[in-house]
């Protein structure tokens, strides 16, 4: 049991979440924080003045874990000043610990799984009531209810969620796990809300899914049927989409890219791994030279997008060899930008059954390399750019005083010199100078 205050009965309880992980747990914690706003909450920027502070969270890797459990733990003395405040700990770790997670950490009132979120506004009335603690974690799997909440972090980009879970099981991954099964969210639904948020002013959707190519739903409808729809909604002046699972991916979606004039020239393309063998210990479902072929018939059909990918270093049974051979293919590629990773075991996903045989040592002598080379590529591919007149969306203020930033259609970050009256324009910007990760230019 809780210690009783009689303060939040009257007042709305303030919360404050802290978000870990991928865009999904982003988008969710927009989600809940718009659920929260419509059932008489307010949502507030710091734990200090806050009644309620959610941790929703990511078990992609053991040092994600770590880091919110950590993260929960430096509460202790703002509890012990404050012994009603409520801490919950939402999204995919309260999936994976359940109950454990309170054994772990005793500092966390209400552990709320994936499937559970929606339930948040009941759910932390009741405990703010009756002070007892609280565990949802039963609905993982299920259909996220169609609330529509209004609340959005931002007023010119919005990420739209397709759908859910995942089916792919890749052998390291604990996402199908802590997600459920793959569900594809009802095509009517996703245009209903693009709808609204063009209404609203909002020029760029990023559609998010673990595997968007898989998606299916509503009539039947595939995920290129999903694009041409978005496409003629106006308002909307940039469409972006992730994750694509190269398994899946194939020319009709590269053609569809090319030809709707909304959808931007970006594909995130995980490869993982250049060694067919890692690749498939990792039940990916490829090899590098359907990799690779992927990656021709894109260069080819969208010429000039831009191409990102994930990779992981140490996995189970990794030489040298099959690592220089992750080495080659990013060389091969040239890839815009690499999310590089050690690997890290998640019991249950299947790999974590095979000995974590490649010492941290060498995974960080790999990552490092890894991380340089990548680095070097993204040098090259950035200084191609130089000279050449880009389309940028304007964002916001840059970093230096007097500067925009934005981001062309390949998804490249661009600063330059402008009005602040430009923001949620499209302009187009003249390329003077790039480093590996940004560039420099001035308005045309
Ligand atoms: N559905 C997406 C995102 C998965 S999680 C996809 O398939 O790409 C994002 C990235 O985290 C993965 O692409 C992978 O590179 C990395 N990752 C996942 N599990 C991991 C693990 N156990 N150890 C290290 N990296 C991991
Ligand atoms: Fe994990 Fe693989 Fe699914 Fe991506 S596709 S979420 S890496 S299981
Ligand atoms: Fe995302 Fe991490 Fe969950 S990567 S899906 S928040 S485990």
């Amino acid at each position: 049991m809780l210690e009783k205050s009689k303060t939040y009965e009257k007042s709305a309880p303030r919360v404050y979440i802290r978000t870990f992980g991928c865009q999904m747990n982003v988008r969710d914690s927009e989600f809940v924080a718009g659920i929260l706003i419509d059932n008489g909450f307010t949502m507030v920027k710091s734990a200090d003045s806050a009644d309620v502070i959610l941790f929703n969270s990511c078990s992609v890797r053991k040092h994600a874990e770590e880091r919110v459990f950590g993260n929960i733990g430096q509460l202790k003395h703002l509890k012990r000043k404050r012994p009603e405040l409520v801490i919950g700990l939402i999204g995919c770790t309260a999936q994976a610990y359940k109950e454990k997670a309170i054994e772990r950490s005793p500092l966390i009132d209400i552990v709320c799984g994936t499937g559970d979120e929606a339930g948040l506004p009941r759910l932390i009335k009741d405990l703010l009531k009756h002070r007892r603690r609280i565990v949802a974690v039963d609905k993982i799997g299920r259909p996220k209810p169609e609330l529509f909440p209004k609340f959005r972090d931002g007023k010119i980009k919005a990420t739209v969620s397709i759908g859910e879970g995942c089916d792919n099981f890749c052998s390291y991954c604990i996402v199908p796990y802590v997600r459920g099964r793959e569900r594809s969210r009802d095509a009517k639904n996703i245009i209903k809300e693009v709808k609204s948020l063009a209404g609203r002013g909002f020029k760029e959707i990023l559609l998010l899914g673990q595997n968007v190519n898989s998606y299916r739903a509503g009539r039947g409808k595939d995920f290129i049927a999903i694009l041409e729809d978005l496409n003629k909604i106006k308002g909307i002046e940039r469409i972006r989409f992730m994750t694509s699972h190269p398994k899946d991916a194939h020319a009709e979606l590269f053609k569809a890219m090319r030809g709707l004039d909304k959808v931007c020239e970006h594909l995130h393309l995980p490869i993982q791994s250049g060694s067919d063998r890692i690749l498939k210990l990792m039940n990916r479902g490829y090899t590098s030279g359907k990799y690779l072929k992927l990656v021709e018939d894109y260069r080819r059909i969208v010429p000039g997008g831009s191409i990102t990918t994930d990779i992981i270093v140490g996995f189970p049974t990794e030489s040298e060899r099959d690592f220089k051979k992750t080495c080659a293919l990013l060389e091969k590629v040239g890839f815009d930008s690499a999310y590089t990773f050690k690997y890290s075991p998640r019991p249950p996903a299947k790999s974590s059954v095979l000995e974590d045989d490649v010492s941290s040592g060498v995974k960080e002598e790999r990552l490092r390399s890894v991380m340089e080379l990548q680095r070097k590529i993204s040098a090259g591919r950035s200084e191609k750019v130089v000279g050449t007149l880009v389309e940028v969306l304007v964002e916001g203020p840059g970093r230096k005083p007097g500067d925009l930033a934005g981001r062309t259609r390949s998804n490249k970050n661009v600063s330059f010199e402008g009005k602040k009256g430009l923001i949620g324009k499209t302009v187009r910007v003249e390329i003077v100078s790039a480093e590996p990760y940004a560039l420099k230019g001035r308005l045309a």
